[in-house]
C-alpha cells in the first residue's frame, strides 16, 4: 500500500486482520492521524521510531501482534496520546521514562509482553490515567509509591510480575479504584491497612505473594468487594471478624496462608458468596452449621486444616455445590446422609479424617461425580453396589479404611475410571472379572486387604494399566499369561500371596516394567 496518496488521513484501522511483516516506515508519514489500530494481527519486527512523527495520535492500539525489542523512548513525543495499548505482543527491556511525558494518557496497556527492569516512577505523571495494566511481564524492583498520584485510577493491573518490596502505604489515595490486582509477584511484608480507604473496590487480588502479618480489620471498610483472593501468601492471625461484614462478597480466597482461629458463625450472612476457599490453613474448631445458609455457594474448600467435630448436616443445603472438599481435617462422627442429596457435586473429597459409619446406597445419586475421596479414615460395612452408579468417576479413593465384603462386579461399570485406589481395607472374596471393563485405568491398588481365588486373566484389556499392586493379600492359582497383555506396567507388586506355578513367559513382554516383586508366594519354577 502506498501510503504517500494518503496524506489527509486521520483514521487508520487494521485490526484483526492477518496482516504480517513489519510495520512500514511510510505509515509514519500519515501526519494527520489521530488513530491507528493495528491491534489482532500477526505484525513482527519492531515498533519503528519514526512513530513520533504522527503527534497528532490519540490512539495508539498496536496489541495482540508479535512485535518484539523495546519500547522506543520516542514515544514520549506523542504528548497527544489518550490511549496507548501494546499489550500482547513480545516487547522487552525496560519501560522508558518518557512515558511520564504523556499527560493526556487515560489507558495504558502494556500487559503480556516481556518487559522486564522496574516501573519508572515518573509513571505517577501520568494524572488522567484510569487504566493502567503492566501484568504479565518480568517488572523487578518495588511499586513506586508515585503510583499514589494517579487518583483517577479505576483499574490497577500489576499481576505475573516479579515486582518485591512491600505494597506502598500510597496505594490508598487511589480512592477511585475497582480493581486492584497485584497477584503473583514477590510482595512482602503485610498487607498495608490504607488498602481500607479504597472504598470503591469490587476486587481485590493479593494472592500469590510472601505477605505476612495478619489481615488488617481495615479490609471490612470495603463494603463494596465482589472479589477478594488473599491466597497463597504467609497471612497469619485470625481472619478479621470485619472480613465476614462484606455481604457483597462473591468470590473468598483466603486458602493456602497460615491462619488459625476458628470459621464465625457470622459466615452466614454472607449469601451472595459461590466460592469459598479456605484450605490449607490452621483453622480449627467445628464447622458452624450456618455454612448450609450460604445456598449460592458452588465451590467450598475447606480441606488441609485442623477442624474438627462432625460435619453438619445442613451442608446439605447447599445444594447448588459442585465441589465439595473437607478433606485432610480431624472430621469425627459419620457421613451426614443429607450430602449424598448434594447432585450437582462433581468433586466430594472427605478423606484424611476420622469420619465412622459406612457409606449409604444413597451415595448412587451423585452421578456426576467424577472424583470421589473418602480414603483415610474409619469407614466401616461394604462398598455398595450403587457405587457402580457413578459412571463419570475417574478417581475412586476409598483405601486406609476398615471397609469388609466383596469389591461389587459393578465397579466394572465405572469405565472412566482413572484412579482405583481400594488399599488398606479388609475386603475379600475375589477380584471380579468385571474389573476387566475398567480399560482407562492406570492405577490400580488392591493391597493390603484379605481378597482370594485367582488373579481374573481380564486383567488383559487394562492396557492404560501402569501401576498394579495386589501385594498381602490371599491370592491363589497362577499368575495368569495374560499379564503379559498390560504393556504399560512399570509397577507390578504380587508378594505376599499364595500364587503357585509357574512365572508365565509372557512376562517378559512387559518393556516398561522399573518395579516387579513376586517374593513370598508359592512359586517353584524356574524363573523363564
Ligand atoms: C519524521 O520527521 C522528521 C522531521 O520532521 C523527518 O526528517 C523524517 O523523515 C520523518 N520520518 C519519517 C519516516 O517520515
Ligand atoms: C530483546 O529481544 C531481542 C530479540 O527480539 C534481543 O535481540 C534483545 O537482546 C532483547 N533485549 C533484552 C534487553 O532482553
Ligand atoms: C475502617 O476500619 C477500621 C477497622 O475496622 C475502623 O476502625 C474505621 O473506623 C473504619 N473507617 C471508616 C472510615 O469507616
Ligand atoms: C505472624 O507472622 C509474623 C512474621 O511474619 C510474626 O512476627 C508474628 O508473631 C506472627 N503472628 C502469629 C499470631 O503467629
Ligand atoms: C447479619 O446481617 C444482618 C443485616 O442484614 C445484621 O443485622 C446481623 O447483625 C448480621 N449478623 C451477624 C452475625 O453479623
Ligand atoms: C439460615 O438458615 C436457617 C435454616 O437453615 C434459617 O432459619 C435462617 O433464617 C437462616 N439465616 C439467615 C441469616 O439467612
Ligand atoms: C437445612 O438443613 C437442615 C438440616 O439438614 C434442615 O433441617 C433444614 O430444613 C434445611 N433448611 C433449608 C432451608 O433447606
Ligand atoms: C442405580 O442405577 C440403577 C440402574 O442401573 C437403578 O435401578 C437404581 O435405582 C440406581 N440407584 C440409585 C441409588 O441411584
Ligand atoms: C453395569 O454392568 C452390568 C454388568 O456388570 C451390566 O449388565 C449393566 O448393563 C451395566 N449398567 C450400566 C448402567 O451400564
Ligand atoms: C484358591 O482358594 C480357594 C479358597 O479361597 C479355593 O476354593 C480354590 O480351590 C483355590 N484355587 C486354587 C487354584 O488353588
Ligand atoms: C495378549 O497378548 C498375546 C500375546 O502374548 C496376543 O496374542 C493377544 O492378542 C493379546 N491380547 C490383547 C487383547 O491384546
Ligand atoms: C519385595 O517384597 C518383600 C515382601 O513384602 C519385601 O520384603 C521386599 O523388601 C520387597 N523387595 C523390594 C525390592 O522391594
Amino acid at each position: 500500500m502506498n501510503f504517500f496518496l494518503l496524506p489527509s488521513l486521520t483514521l487508520l484501522n487494521f485490526s484483526y486482520n492477518g496482516l504480517a511483516g513489519k510495520i512500514p516506515l511510510q505509515i509514519c508519514t500519515l501526519s494527520r492521524l489521530t488513530s491507528l489500530d493495528l491491534s489482532s494481527n500477526s505484525l513482527t519486527s519492531e515498533l519503528p521510531p519514526c512513530v513520533q512523527n504522527l503527534t497528532r495520535l490519540q490512539i495508539l492500539d498496536i496489541s495482540g501482534n508479535y512485535i518484539s525489542g523495546s519500547i522506543p523512548p520516542e514515544i514520549g513525543n506523542l504528548r497527544s496520546l489518550s490511549d496507548l495499548n501494546l499489550g500482547g505482543n513480545q516487547l522487552n527491556g525496560s519501560i522508558p521514562p518518557e512515558i511520564g511525558y504523556l499527560r493526556s494518557l487515560t489507558d495504558l496497556y502494556l500487559g503480556g509482553n516481556q518487559l522486564g527492569g522496574s516501573i519508572p516512577p515518573e509513571i505517577g505523571n501520568l494524572r488522567s490515567l484510569t487504566d493502567l495494566d503492566l501484568g504479565g511481564n518480568q517488572l523487578g524492583g518495588s511499586i513506586p509509591p508515585e503510583i499514589g498520584n494517579l487518583r483517577s485510577l479505576t483499574d490497577l493491573y500489576l499481576g505475573g510480575n516479579q515486582l518485591g518490596g512491600s505494597i506502598p502505604p500510597e496505594i490508598g489515595n487511589l480512592a477511585s479504584l475497582i480493581g486492584l490486582f497485584f497477584e503473583e509477584n514477590q510482595l512482602g511484608g503485610s498487607i498495608t491497612p490504607e488498602i481500607g480507604n479504597l472504598r470503591t473496590l469490587t476486587e481485590l487480588d493479593l494472592g500469590g505473594n510472601q505477605l505476612g502479618g495478619s489481615i488488617p480489620p481495615e479490609i471490612g471498610n470495603l463494603t463494596s468487594l465482589t472479589y477478594l483472593d488473599f491466597g497463597g501468601n504467609q497471612l497469619n492471625g485470625s481472619i478479621p471478624p470485619e472480613i465476614w461484614n462484606l455481604m457483597s462478597l462473591i468470590h473468598l480466597y483466603l486458602a493456602w496462608n497460615q491462619l488459625s482461629g476458628s470459621i464465625p458463625l457470622k459466615i452466614r450472612n454472607l449469601t451472595s458468596l459461590t466460592n469459598l476457599h479456605l484450605g490449607g490453613n490452621q483453622l480449627s474448631g467445628s464447622i458452624p452449621p450456618e455454612i448450609g445458609n450460604l445456598t449460592s455457594l458452588t465451590n467450598l474448600y475447606l480441606g488441609g486444616n485442623q477442624l474438627s467435630g462432625s460435619i453438619p448436616p445442613e451442608i446439605g443445603n447447599l445444594t447448588s455445590l459442585t465441589n465439595l472438599d473437607l478433606g485432610k481435617n480431624q472430621l469425627g462422627g459419620s457421613i451426614p446422609l443429607e450430602i449424598w442429596n448434594l447432585r450437582s457435586l462433581t468433586d466430594l473429597d472427605l478423606g484424611g479424617n476420622k469420619l465412622g459409619g459406612s457409606i449409604p446406597q444413597k451415595i448412587g445419586n451423585l452421578r456426576s461425580l467424577t472424583d470421589l475421596n473418602l480414603g483415610g479414615n474409619q469407614l466401616h460395612g461394604s462398598i455398595p453396589l450403587e457405587i457402580g452408579n457413578l459412571t463419570s468417576l475417574t478417581h475412586l479413593y476409598l483405601q486406609e479404611n476398615k471397609l469388609g465384603g466383596s469389591i461389587p462386579p459393578k465397579i466394572g461399570n465405572l469405565t472412566s475410571l482413572i484412579y482405583l485406589y481400594l488399599q488398606g481395607n479388609k475386603l475379600g472374596g475375589s477380584i471380579p472379572p468385571e474389573i476387566g471393563n475398567l480399560r482407562s485405568l492406570t492405577y490400580l491398588y488392591l493391597q493390603g486387604n484379605q481378597l482370594s481365588g485367582s488373579i481374573p486373566s481380564e486383567i488383559r484389556n487394562l492396557m492404560s494399566l501402569t501401576d498394579l499392586d495386589l501385594r498381602g493379600n490371599q491370592l491363589n492359582g497362577s499368575i495368569p499369561p495374560e499379564i503379559g497383555n498390560l504393556t504399560s506396567l512399570t509397577y507390578l507388586h504380587l508378594q505376599e500371596n499364595k500364587l503357585d506355578g509357574c512365572i508365565p513367559s509372557q512376562i517378559g513382554n512387559l518393556e516398561s516394567l522399573v518395579n516387579l516383586n513376586l517374593s513370598e508366594n508359592r512359586i517353584d519354577c524356574a524363573i523363564p
